[in-house]
């Protein structure tokens, strides 16, 4: 079946965040939204078709986990990443940032180290100082287009640290960890005592020729200090079901999170958590490749129109995901200058790079259709050349 991925769908109205919260965070309402991560394209029908089964009965009692959510996770984590897990070393948490919350109130105490690496998501940065731990950085280098581990400096700065925040795909750099770079950080934090929370939510949105290797897989230390969260939540545009889940290979890390979660009742789930992960990963392989070469298409678009039309943006090309660090470096202006440039003048609404703490930067999501992109492009060319 042949996916329309050209088709503009008018979200006004739904409480969408990413349309209905514009006029409120930016105050007008005439911007174009390429900001928060979901997707314009509308969620695969197989999914939406599970939904609407499920709504066929009028009771929406409190609902168990189903065996096909957790064999259709194991089938996709060994079909698309070869990596073979058991069903018991998986939970439900409901969401990937209220997992990070969980993981660090069960791991650690207040005012104990959690390391990051920025530029990283903003979540990343406020969620362990709210629980009133410190935050540790390890910034990335910008070398050759790409972002880098000095792993000379991860080494020191991880020391004495309690968890390591892993943007796995990195968000907003779009970068993919090699195996080799994975491993190195195994062993180094296995050596260190420091649990690794590898967030692998944009994994699934790996963009050819590369490939997400699970953190958790690369090595017997890193199996045995990491807990690993992921969803389908990104790549099936699904973000507003809240559905994602823990994996955990060590049997220590995994009671210990496991008591925490049923405790409070922290991943009991919901009427549609079980039957929409199962549906996605049931039936998505067809819909997530024509997605991805749909994306992949928007990509080289912006590349191509900043190479030829606005040479002074740069942009840093993501190994994965629809999300396009764009670089204004050049220009020379103050952040709130490009703010003024990219919300006043060309009209767009995108995620400040400072809130990564990526200054010069504006990160774009390119998951809308080419005609919203082109049209973007045109604002940004326009607005930047009678600046
Ligand atoms: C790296 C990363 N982790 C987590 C999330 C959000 O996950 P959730 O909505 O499941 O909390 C996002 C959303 O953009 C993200 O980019």
């Amino acid at each position: 079946m042949q996916y329309n991925f050209d088709e503009i769908i008018d979200r006004r109205g739904t409480d969408a965040l990413k349309i209905d919260a514009v006029p409120n965070i930016w105050g007008r309402g005439d911007l174009l939204p390429l900001w928060v991560a979901d997707m314009d394209f509308a969620t695969p029908p197989f999914i939406i078709e599970a939904l609407r089964r499920r709504l066929d009965h009028e009771i929406l009692g409190y609902t168990m986990r189903t065996p096909q959510w957790a064999s259709s996770i194991v089938a996709w984590q060994q079909n698309r990443y070869g990596w073979t897990i058991q069903p018991e070393w998986l939970n439900f948490v409901p969401g990937i940032v209220p997992g990070i919350a969980f993981v660090i109130s069960c791991f650690t105490e207040p005012g104990d180290a959690i390391l990051i690496q920025p530029p990283v998501y903003h979540p990343y940065i406020h969620v362990p100082q709210n629980l009133g731990r410190t935050l540790r950085r390890n910034r990335l280098d910008l070398v050759d287009g790409q972002y880098h581990i000095d792993f000379e400096r991860f080494e020191q700065d991880v020391r004495g640290c309690k968890l390591f925040l892993l943007c796995h795909p990195h968000n907003p750099g779009g970068r993919v960890w090699t195996a080799e770079e994975l491993r190195r950080i195994a062993e180094i934090c296995h050596r260190e005592g420091v649990i690794v929370v590898s967030d692998e939510i944009h994994a699934d949105l790996t963009l050819p020729p590369y490939h997400h290797v699970p953190f958790a897989s690369v090595s017997a230390e890193a199996a045995a200090c990491s807990i690993t969260l992921m969803s389908p939540s990104k790549a099936f545009n699904m973000a507003g079901l809240t559905s994602s889940y823990s994996i955990i290979s060590d049997e220590a890390l995994r009671e210990r999170f496991h008591q925490h979660l049923e405790h409070s009742e922290l991943n009991l789930g919901h009427v549609f958590a079980f039957n929409s992960v199962a549906a996605a990963y049931s039936h998505g392989t067809e819909w997530l490749d024509q997605m991805l070469s749909y994306v992949q298409g928007n990509i080289d678009y912006i590349e191509q129109y900043l190479a030829g039309e606005l040479p002074q943006v740069g942009m840093i090309r993501p190994q994965a995901s629809y999300l396009v660090f764009l670089d204004f470096r050049g220009l020379g202006l103050s952040q709130a200058e490009l703010n003024a440039l990219i919300v006043d003048k060309a009209h767009l609404a995108l995620n400040d790079g400072a809130m990564f703490e990526g200054e010069g930067f504006m990160r774009l999501n390119a998951a809308s259709p080419r005609s919203v992109i082109e049209e973007a492009m045109r604002r940004l060319k326009e607005a930047t050349l009678l600046n």
